[in-house]
C-alpha cells in the first residue's frame, strides 16, 4: 500500500528512485512522483496513472541530483489525481508518506487558521505543512515534534532545501527499511526496491526516526534518544524480482512453486528419522496450548483454513481460523494457553498486525508464518516459520499461498509429533509424499495449455461458482478470489455440500461451476453435486484424479491430476485455479499483475 523510496549519495538520485519505484509499483499504482534537490530548489515531478507516465516526464526533463524521495500511490484520502499525488511540499520541505493520518482534519483546521493553503485532499499534505510550521532551522527537530502531533500510521521520508545533505525518515505502523552502502544510503517501503544496490539493511522499528546522510545512518526514538539498530544481511537474487521471460509476474510465480516449496521445507526435516525439525520454534512450549487461533487476511486466510484441517487431523489440537479485520473488533477468548498463528505473505498487513497485538496483550504466544524477513509481524512474534517463496510481485498471491500451506502441513506434523500423536513411521510416510509434490506440481504445470484453452471458452461469462469440500473447500474460496481480483468476474467459492442450501438457485446455462472432484472420502458426494449442476443446465469444469473416467461423462472440461492424498491434493488443485484465473485475465487483456483498486500489501485499515 503505497511505495516509498529515498536516496542520498553521489549517483543520480532520479535513476535510483525510478528503478526503486518500478520494483515497488505493486504496492500502489494510481499515481507516482519524485522530489529532488537541484540548485538549491526542490523540483517535484508527478503524474497520474502508471509509473510509465512519470518515467516519460523524467526522460524528457532529465533531472540530475544526489538526493531525492519517490512515491507510488494507492489512494486513501482523495482520488487519484495530479494534486493528490506525492511528494507533497510546504515551502522548501517535501515528503512522501505511506499510511493514514487519523487526526488530519483537526491539524488541517489549525494550520488553515495559521494561513496555510491546501492544494490536495490528502492527509499527507497536512503533514508537510505541519512539519513546516514546526521548522526553525533543523528538519530533524521539526519532524520529531510533528510525529508526536499526528495520530495514525505513517512511514515518512522528508527532505528540506535548507539541509540538502540529509533525509529524515520516520515510522509508526508502516514499514520502512534502510539500505546501506559505501558513500550512499537508501530507504524504501520494502526490500525488493533496493536489492540491486545493497544486501545490508536496517529495519526501522516502531516509533523510530532516522537521519540518513550519504555516509551515515543514525536512528532515534520519538523522544530524540539514540537507538541501536542492527544491520541485517539479506541476500535476495535480483533476478528473482524480474519477470525472467514470463509475460507476467503472476505467471512466473505460478511456475516457481515447485522451487518455492523445496526452499520452504529445506533443512526442516529428517526423512531417515521421520522427523520435522523446527529449531525456530524452541521458544514455543507446545505443552501449554489448549487451542490454536489462526488469523490472517485474503489468501493467507484461505491457507489458514487448510491449516485447520491439518492441525486438527495430525496434532489433534482444536483450531479456530479468523479473518483479521473481524478478529480485531470481536471479544476474543484468548489467553496464555492459546497459540496465535499469524499468516501473512508481506508481514505488514495492518489488520493482521492489530489482531496479533491484541492476542499478545492477552498473553497468547505468537507464531507467524511469513515470507518477508524482518517484517513487522515477524519482529513482533515469538517465533517465525519463514516460507522462502522469494519476492512475490504479482498482486494476486500464488507461491506465497502454497508455501504457507506447506508450512502449515509441516507445523501440523511437528506438533503432532511433539504431542506423541504421530509415529516416526507415519511422519516418514507423510514426508515422502510431500517430497514428491514439486514433481507432481511440474506435471500439473504441463496442463497449462489445456487450462488456457478452457479459459478461452469461459472468459466472457460474468459469474462463476467454485465448489470444493473438506480440505479443498478453501481452495474453492481461493479459486474464486483469484478470478475476482484479476479478471473482475464475479465468483463465489462454496463448500459443495452447501450448494443445495442456496447457491443452486443461481445455476443455469450461464453459470460455469468449477468443481474440485479429485479423489477424496467425499468424492461420491461431489459427483452427486456435479449431477445436480448438470440437471439444471449448469456448465461444469472439474478437476479429477487421473484414471477417473466418470466425471467426463458430465463435462468436456475435465482436468486430470496426478494421484495424491486428499490432504496434499490442495496443492495440485490450487495450481489449476491459479492458471485458470491467470489465463482468463490474460485473455481479457487485463493488467494481471496490477489489478485495479488493489495493492500488494494492505498496510492501512
Ligand atoms: O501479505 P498478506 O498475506 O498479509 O496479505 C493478505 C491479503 O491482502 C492478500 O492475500 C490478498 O488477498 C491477495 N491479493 C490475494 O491474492
Amino acid at each position: 500500500m503505497c511505495g516509498i523510496v529515498a536516496y542520498i549519495g553521489s549517483k543520480n538520485a532520479t535513476d535510483i528512485l525510478i528503478e526503486g519505484l518500478t520494483r515497488l509499483e505493486y504496492r500502489g499504482y494510481d499515481s507516482a512522483g519524485i522530489a529532488v534537490i537541484i540548485n538549491n530548489k526542490i523540483e517535484v515531478f508527478r503524474s497520474v496513472g502508471k509509473l510509465l507516465n512519470l518515467k516519460n516526464i523524467i526522460s524528457e526533463k532529465k533531472p540530475v541530483s544526489n538526493i531525492g524521495i519517490g512515491h507510488t500511490r494507492w489512494a486513501t484520502h482523495g482520488k487519484p489525481s495530479y494534486e493528490n499525488a506525492h511528494p507533497h511540499s510546504s515551502f522548501g520541505i517535501s515528503l512522501v508518506h505511506n499510511g493514514i493520518i487519523e487526526n488530519y482534519l483537526d491539524i488541517k483546521r489549525n494550520l488553515a487558521d495559521k494561513g496555510y493553503k491546501f492544494e490536495s485532499e490528502t492527509d499527507t499534505e497536512v503533514i508537510a505543512h505541519l512539519i513546516h510550521s514546526n521548522y526553525k532551522d533543523d528538519i530533524f527537530e521539526a519532524v520529531k515534534v510533528s510525529v508526536k502531533q499526528i495520530k495514525g500510521s505513517f512511514a515518512l521520508a522528508v527532505i528540506s532545501v535548507n539541509e540538502p545533505d540529509k533525509i529524515i525518515l520516520a515510522r509508526h505502523d508502516s514499514p520502512l527499511v534502510i539500505g546501506i552502502s559505501d558513500g550512499e544510503n537508501f530507504a524504501a517501503s520494502d526490500i525488493p526496491a533496493l536489492i540491486s544496490y545493497t544486501n545490508k539493511f536496517i529495519f526501522l522499528e516502531e516509533n523510530d526516526i532516522a537521519v540518513l546522510t550519504k555516509d551515515s545512518v543514525t536512528c532515534f526514538d520519538f523522544e530524540g534518544k539514540k537507538t541501536d539498530r542492527e544491520i541485517k544481511i539479506v541476500d535476495i537474487n535480483p533476478v528473482m524480482a524480474e519477470k525472467a521471460g514470463y509475460r507476467h509476474f503472476m505467471q512466473k510465480e505460478i511456475y516457481e512453486q515447485p522451487r518455492a516449496i523445496i526452499d520452504t521445507i529445506r533443512g526442516k526435516y529428517s526423512l531417515e528419522e521421520g522427523m520435522v525439525l523446527l529449531p525456530e520454534l524452541q521458544n514455543i512450549s507446545i505443552e501449554n496450548f489448549k487451542r490454536f487461533n489462526i488469523v490472517a487476511c485474503g489468501t493467507s486466510w484461505h491457507a489458514g483454513l487448510i491449516g485447520k484441517f491439518y492441525i486438527e487431523k495430525y496434532a489433534k489440537i482444536p483450531v479456530e481460523v479468523d479473518i483479521a479485520s473481524e478478529y480485531r473488533y470481536r471479544d476474543n477468548i484468548i489467553d496464555k494457553n492459546t497459540l496465535f498463528i499469524a499468516i501473512s505473505q508481506s508481514g505488514e498487513t495492518a489488520d493482521t498486525i492489530a489482531a496479533l497485538r491484541i492476542a499478545k496483550k492477552k498473553g497468547a504466544s505468537i507464531l507467524s508464518i511469513c515470507n518477508v524477513i524482518g517484517s513487522t509481524i515477524t519482529r513482533e512474534s515469538d517465533a517465525t516459520f519463514y516460507t522462502h517463496a522469494g519476492p512475490e510481485i504479482g498482486v494476486a498471491s500464488t507461491k506465497a499461498f502454497t508455501t504457507q500451506v506447506v508450512a502449515l502441513f509441516m507445523l501440523a506434523i511437528y506438533f503432532g509429533q511433539r504431542k506423541g500423536d504421530l509415529s516416526c513411521e507415519k511422519v516418514k510416510e507423510m514426508l515422502s509424499e510431500l517430497l514428491k509434490l514439486p514433481e507432481l506440481i511440474e506435471h500439473v504445470l504441463k496442463l497449462d495449455e489445456k487450462i488456457e484453452n478452457i479459459a478461452r471458452n469461459f472468459k466472457d461469462f460474468s459469474s462463476f461458482l467454485y465448489l470444493g469440500r473438506n480440505v479443498n473447500y478453501p481452495v474453492a474460496l481461493e479459486g474464486a478470489l483469484k478470478l475476482k481480483e484479476i479478471s473482475y468476474i464475479h465468483a463465489e467459492g462454496y463448500p459443495a455440500g452447501e450448494m443445495k442450501h442456496g447457491p443452486i438457485a443461481l445455476i443455469d446455462k450461464n453459470m460455469p461451476v468449477f468443481v474440485i472432484a479429485t479423489d477424496s472420502k467425499v468424492y461420491d458426494k461431489v459427483l452427486a453435486n456435479i449431477q445436480e449442476v448438470k440437471a439444471r443446465d449448469g456448465i461444469v469444469i472439474a478437476t479429477v484424479t487421473e484414471g477417473n473416467n466418470e466425471v467426463e461423462k458430465f463435462t468436456e472440461f475435465c482436468i486430470k491430476l496426478p494421484e495424491i492424498s486428499e490432504e496434499l491434493s490442495v496443492f495440485l488443485n490450487s495450481i489449476v485455479v491459479q492458471l485458470l484465473a491467470y489465463h482468463i485475465a490474460a485473455e481479457l487483456g487485463l493488467d494481471v499483475d496490477q489489478p485495479r483498486n488493489l495493492a500488494k500489501s494492505v498496510t492501512v485499515e
